[in-house]
């Protein structure tokens, strides 16, 4: 309901401020202003209120001639007088002096609406009006976000499902010339080795081994995309003793290397323990691999907790290292900062290490610095 509100006050700040607070305390509202006697006096005449707000004074009329005027033109609406008048000051419910239904200081404008609403027949309603207007403008605008998030969602699955159509044509399509290319360019190495010369077989074995790379490459690939599929099977994983099994086949690859393992125990969390042991693994052998030019190298595993927030699991090594300024892009897809001679790889375990650990709800994340060693931190969801 619209409250039909005949305001009489001579300073039109005053006015303005009124109408602000009837609006911000939730009463839709048509106010009339009036400044002086006369003007009220034929307000009152020619039109229905609900409420009447009046001033203490206006020049050369006051609020006890409104009072009356109200009382014989307008019998039963309710007089607030309105002022910033101390002898008002005790706020609504306070002195109601010369009949006024209340009286609302000036200072306390903020009590204005509620007044109105106890005193108003109606009001309540009218403010419940404006509740409920608010009510369904929030659920216009949630059902608006949900079908948007709806959209979004459907255009993610029809994306989703070409990625797949996209990873299988790798698959399949990508893979079989690869395999001819490989195939005949041997055929061609054994056949005709004779009338080849150095050159030339030097020429078919880099086709050679370009050829295994970019197998290698679509088949990484292809894991990293079932990864992100494959369903999550949770289960309490010890991870010290994952990362001590995964050093001791690091070492058996390499029993010549002095490597020093310093690995936490006992850090048990909740998660996939298969794709945790992938995570690790990767993370370990990249410490393992970019400390291999160190006569005597350490690399360490172990757990901080950080004061109330989650604990922070770490792989730190003092190898080679890496420019931070790089720091977010390794985990991205075949991003490698060093050269193959020297350290070779394809450049997805830590895009791989990074799905996983979205997967379990965690970030990661790297510090390093050149020749310095790095360390590669990561949480997992909270709980875990
Ligand atoms: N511990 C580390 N020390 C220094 N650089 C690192 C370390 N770990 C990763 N990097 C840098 O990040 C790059 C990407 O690492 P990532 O594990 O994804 O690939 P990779 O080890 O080169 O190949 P892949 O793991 O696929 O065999 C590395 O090539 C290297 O430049
Ligand atoms: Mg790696």
């Amino acid at each position: 309901m619209k409250l039909r509100v005949l305001h009489l006050e001579d300073n039109a700040a005053d006015v303005e401020l009124v109408r602000s607070m009837l609006a911000q305390g939730g009463l839709d509202c048509d106010v009339l202003a009036v400044n002086s006697g006369a003007t009220y006096l034929a307000a009152l005449q020619q039109a229905q209120f609900d409420v009447i707000l009046s001033d203490s004074n206006v020049p050369g009329y006051d609020r006890r001639a409104a009072r009356s005027a109200a009382h014989e033109r307008r019998p039963g609406v309710p007089f607030i007088i309105v002022s910033a008048d101390p002898e008002f000051g005790d706020g609504p419910g306070g002195a109601e002096p010369d009949g006024a239904a209340a009286c609302v200081p000036k200072s306390q404008l903020q009590q204005l609406a509620p007044t109105i609403r106890r005193v108003v027949p109606g009001a309540a309603p009218g403010g419940l009006d404006a509740a409920a207007a608010q009510v369904r403008d929030l659920e216009r605008r949630l059902a608006q976000r949900t079908a948007e998030l709806e959209r979004r969602t459907r255009e993610l699955e029809v994306l989703n499902r070409e990625l797949e159509t996209f990873s299988s044509a790798v698959a399949h399509d990508l893979r079989s010339p690869l395999i001819s290319i490989d195939g005949f360019s041997q055929v061609l190495l054994e056949s005709s080795a004779a009338k080849l010369d150095e050159t030339d077989r030097g020429h078919l074995e880099r086709i050679s081994l370009s050829v295994r790379h970019m197998h290698r490459l679509i088949n990484d690939l292809l894991n990293l995309s079932t990864i992100v599929r494959a369903p999550l099977r949770a289960g309490v994983v010890d991870l010290g003793q994952l990362a001590q099994e995964i050093v001791e086949e690091l070492r058996a690859g390499a029993p010549e290397r002095r490597v020093e393992c310093v690995i936490a125990e006992g850090i048990k969390v909740q998660g996939d323990a298969g794709l945790l042991r992938l995570a690790l693994a990767n993370l370990l052998s990249n410490a393992w691999k970019f400390t291999g030019s160190r006569q005597q190298a350490r690399i360490t595993f172990g757990a901080r907790t950080a004061g109330e927030g989650r604990d922070v699991y770490y792989v730190r090594d003092d190898g080679a290292g890496f420019d931070p300024q790089y720091a977010d892009k390794l985990f991205s897809p075949f991003q490698r900062l060093h050269p193959q001679t020297q350290f070779p790889g394809t450049g997805i375990g830590l895009a791989t290490v990074q799905r996983i650990i979205h997967r379990h709800g965690g970030e990661i994340w790297a510090e390093s610095s050149v020749d310095r060693g790095a360390c590669f931190y990561f949480t997992l969801a909270e709980g875990a």
